[in-house]
């Protein structure tokens, strides 16, 4: 564009209990905030990262948008769970062309799926005269087109389909400029969906997305308590007077149980990675976390201590300017948690301008 500023693409997180969006501009290394929302979905909206309810999805996107004064009409999405695989391969040395005539074909043994059933993306991450790194990301089509109609009835234009993981990366990598050498772990915790992604500066050595989340906290108080889901949400949060006669000795040890869970998967997420890797020098350092299922109390604690490791909570605003006259700092750091995947993917969106 010769005369104007090009706008920006804005981050668009479809999550599975709410939508978020976030708008910056600036450069990669210098970024403002521009716009933040943040809406709930009903329940039963988004079911296995499935929209089943594309109406209603879509009329949330657009009043999130229209509230918060989103300027674009492209946005940048991301997918995540069951249908997305995310696979290091390391194929012999070849030509950028060999490469891409010979892909489908390397990547068909990694991919559960058909091939002409899913859109498959690759990136070289590291080459030697012996090998080439690749790191390939394929997704079931019917989950990009789900997701794109959604976004398209909203009346924006899906520009770019990332994955979650990465754009909790993206978020990392900004805010946080690592070092080559270290080596953390990014744990996002959203409703349905955990991604664990292993992290080495800026290199992804391992990921896996869990079907775990906070919504098993709140299922198991509503199973075992006879809680409906709004008292058990409430519960949850630790919000006062939410069940009359409320018996507190009898969600510990729930909350326990699923805790217990989480921190398995996490620790079974880990021991996939070793099975992987020959390098048995690279230890996790710490593990980030992100995610509105974060929240829950003491978990990041509890996490840290049957872990073994430092549990920080990711900021994904520690390098970008925020006008405190604009956004009120406790809300920003009240909702910090949810909005690093939609951060990641606003940054992209600045990356494409
Ligand atoms: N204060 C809190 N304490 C405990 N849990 C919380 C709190 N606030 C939000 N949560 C939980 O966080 C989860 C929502 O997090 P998030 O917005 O990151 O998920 P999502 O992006 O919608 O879902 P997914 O990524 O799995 O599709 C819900 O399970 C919600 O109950
Ligand atoms: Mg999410």
């Amino acid at each position: 564009m010769l005369f104007g500023k090009k706008k920006s693409v804005a981050g668009l997180d479809v999550g599975s209990s709410s939508i978020k969006v976030v708008e910056l501009d600036g450069k990669v290394n210098s970024l403002n905030l521009v716009s933040l929302g943040f809406e709930n979905l009903p329940d039963d909206t988004v079911v296995d990262g499935q929209i089943m309810e594309l109406n209603s999805v879509s009329e949330v996107i657009q009043n999130v948008c229209k509230d918060h004064q989103i300027k674009s009409n492209q946005v940048v999405t991301s997918v995540s769970g069951h249908s997305v695989i995310i696979k290091n391969i390391i194929l012999p040395q070849m030509s950028r062309e060999e490469l891409e005539e010979s892909i489908d074909w390397h990547a068909e043994e990694h991919i559960p799926y058909d091939l002409s059933d899913v859109s498959l993306d690759y990136h070289v991450t590291d080459e030697d005269e012996e090998s080439t790194q690749v790191l390939i990301a394929a997704c079931k089509r019917e989950r990009l087109d789900n997701i794109k109609q959604a976004i398209q009835l909203s009346g924006k234009q899906p520009m770019v389909i990332d994955v979650d993981t990465f754009a909790l990366q993206n978020c990392y990598e900004v805010n946080y400029q690592p070092d080559e050498s270290q080596v953390v772990t990014l744990l996002n915790i959203g409703a349905s969906t955990m991604n664990v992604n292993i992290v080495k500066g800026s290199n992804s050595l391992f990921t896996r997305d869990i079907t775990v989340g906070g919504s098993q906290f709140t299922d198991i108080l509503q199973r075992s308590l006879g809680f409906s889901f709004q008292q058990a949400e409430a519960v949850k949060r630790g919000v006062a007077d939410a069940v009359e006669d409320l018996d507190e000795k009898a969600i510990e040890p729930l909350m326990n149980n699923v805790t217990e869970m989480v921190a398995m998967e996490i620790q079974k997420t880990f021991d996939f990675y070793r099975a992987t890797t020959e390098d048995d020098e690279i230890a996790v350092e710490k593990i980030l976390i992100s995610g509105g299922g974060s929240k829950l109390v003491g978990l990041a604690e509890d996490l840290s201590s049957r872990l073994e490791l430092p549990v920080e909570v990711l900021d994904p605003f520690r390098q970008i300017k925020v006008d405190t006259r604009k956004f009120d700092p406790d809300y920003l750091s009240e909702i910090m948690p949810e909005m690093a995947v939609a951060v990641g993917l606003a940054i992209r969106g600045v990356e494409l301008k």
